[in-house]
C-alpha cells in the first residue's frame, strides 16, 4: 500500500464531498473565507512558490486537473513552466553538472518557506534532477519547492544551484500564464511542468478551486490521490 501523509493541517474541515477532490481555496467547512491567522493560510501559501504537485511523495502526480468555482474579482493567475525547455536551453557544462544529481523533496519544506512552523520528523523523497520522459524519451528538469536540497552536496551550495535553475526554468519565455474564470478547468502535467498561484487579497475574497491529481502510473483515472492536502 502507497505510503500515507503523516501530517495534516491542524484544524483544516472537510468542505468538499469527496475525498479525491483536493481543495485548494481559500474557505472553510462552512464557506467562509479563512481567518488571517489560520493556519490554512500559511499552507496555502507555499501554492505561491513554483512547484510540481506531489513530487513529495512516493508516488509522483501526473496529471493534475484544477477547475474553478469562484475566483476574486481582480485578476487572478495560475502560471506554468516548461521544464522540457528548461532542460534544453542548459548549456553543455550544466547538462553534465545535474545528469547524475538528485535532490531531497518534503512537502513540509516548501510549507516552511510559507510559513507554517516546522512540523518536526516528516516524510523525504529523493527526486533525480533530470527526468527522462518514459514515453517519449525527453528530458526535462525536476524542481520544485519541495525541493530542500541537492544529495551528497553542502546545504548551501546545493540550494544555490536549485535556486539558479530555478531562475532559468522560470524566465518568461518558458512561462505560460492562465487567467482564471469561473467555469474554467485547466489540466497539466506535472512531470514536464512546474506552477504556481499569483498573490490576491485572500483575507477578502473567495477563491474557491478544487482539483482532481492522478497518479504516475494511473492514466486511467484509476489512481486519483485521495489523501493529504495537496500540492
Ligand atoms: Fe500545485
Amino acid at each position: 500500500m502507497r505510503q500515507k501523509m503523516q501530517k495534516t493541517v491542524s484544524g483544516r474541515g472537510i468542505r468538499l464531498s469527496t475525498d479525491a477532490l483536493v481543495d485548494v481555496g481559500n474557505l472553510d467547512e462552512n464557506g467562509n473565507i479563512h481567518a488571517a491567522d489560520d493556519p490554512r493560510c500559511a499552507f496555502h501559501k507555499g501554492n505561491l512558490l513554483w512547484h510540481s504537485d506531489v513530487t513529495f511523495d512516493a508516488v509522483r502526480a501526473n496529471y493534475s486537473i484544477l477547475a474553478a468555482h469562484q475566483v476574486p474579482p481582480d485578476r487572478v493567475d495560475t502560471e506554468f513552466a516548461d521544464m522540457r525547455a528548461a532542460y534544453d536551453t542548459l548549456d553543455d557544462a550544466m547538462k553534465k553538472c545535474v545528469e547524475d544529481l538528485s535532490a531531497e523533496h518534503s512537502m513540509w519544506y516548501s510549507r516552511s518557506l510559507g510559513g507554517m512552523p516546522d512540523p518536526g520528523p516528516d516524510v523525504k523523497v529523493t527526486r533525480r534532477l533530470v527526468q527522462v520522459h518514459p514515453r517519449t524519451g525527453r528530458r526535462s528538469l525536476c524542481l520544485a519547492s519541495h525541493a530542500s536540497h541537492v544529495i551528497g552536496w553542502l546545504t548551501e551550495g546545493g540550494r544555490k544551484l536549485l535556486d539558479e535553475l530555478t531562475a532559468h526554468a522560470t524566465r518568461l519565455e518558458f512561462v505560460f500564464r492562465h487567467q482564471w474564470r469561473v467555469g474554467d478547468m485547466v489540466m497539466w502535467d506535472n512531470q514536464q511542468t512546474m506552477h504556481r498561484g499569483t498573490p490576491f487579497d485572500d483575507t477578502r475574497y473567495a477563491r474557491d478551486m478544487r482539483r482532481v491529481t492522478v497518479l504516475e502510473g494511473c492514466d486511467t483515472g484509476f489512481g486519483l490521490r485521495r489523501e493529504g492536502p495537496g500540492h
